[in-house]
């Protein structure tokens, strides 16, 4: 059972003399949901951030399974095992619905061979038929479109 935890978290932007969290401390559970809510501007994106290792806390840490980001490898750990939905879908559009798919795994080391018929798998298991595999996403409708991400699998895939 995973464990993503913060500790005596605390940020604030470099150049601005407001913290925008401070002295956070919460356990989020693997196989559990949770809600951040919040005004516009109290920190929920700042938060998600963090967590996903793409800024550094200014002080406490962040943990995954007792062990601190710090001693981690960031990139390897977005591949392989957490990634964030951002609001936009940041598909890349000059590949195709197949080849964004397959992209993350080649970055990863996996063959083309291997990626991509994995990549033609991971679709048709998210409802995109084999027809749509070769368009490119502005011919997908937004569902189409995000549908792929949602899917934690084809991250880790
Ligand atoms: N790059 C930045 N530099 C300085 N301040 C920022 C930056 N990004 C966000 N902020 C400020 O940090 C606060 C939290 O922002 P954010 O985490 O985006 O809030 P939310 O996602 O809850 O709307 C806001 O006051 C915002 O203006
Ligand atoms: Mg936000």
């Amino acid at each position: 059972m995973s464990e993503l935890t913060l500790k005596n978290l605390m940020f604030r932007y470099k150049n601005t003399n407001q913290d925008v969290l401070s002295n956070v401390n919460f356990t989020f559970e693997s196989g559990k949901l949770y809600a951040i809510v919040g005004p516009s501007g109290s920190g929920k994106s700042t938060l998600l951030s963090l967590m996903a290792g793409l800024l550094s806390p200014t002080d406490g840490e962040v943990l995954l399974d007792d062990q601190s980001y710090k001693s981690l490898n960031l990139d390897q750990l977005r591949r392989e095992k957490l990634t964030v939905i951002f609001q936009a879908f940041h598909l890349f559009p000059l590949l195709t619905a197949i080849e964004n798919v397959s992209f993350p795994m080649e970055i990863n080391g996996l063959p083309l061979a291997e990626s991509m018929p994995k990549a033609a798998k991971l679709l048709e298991e998210v409802g995109i038929g084999s027809e749509k595999h070769r368009r490119y996403p502005a011919n997908l409708s937004g569902g189409e479109q995000v549908l792929p991400m949602k899917d934690k699998t084809l991250s880790n895939a």
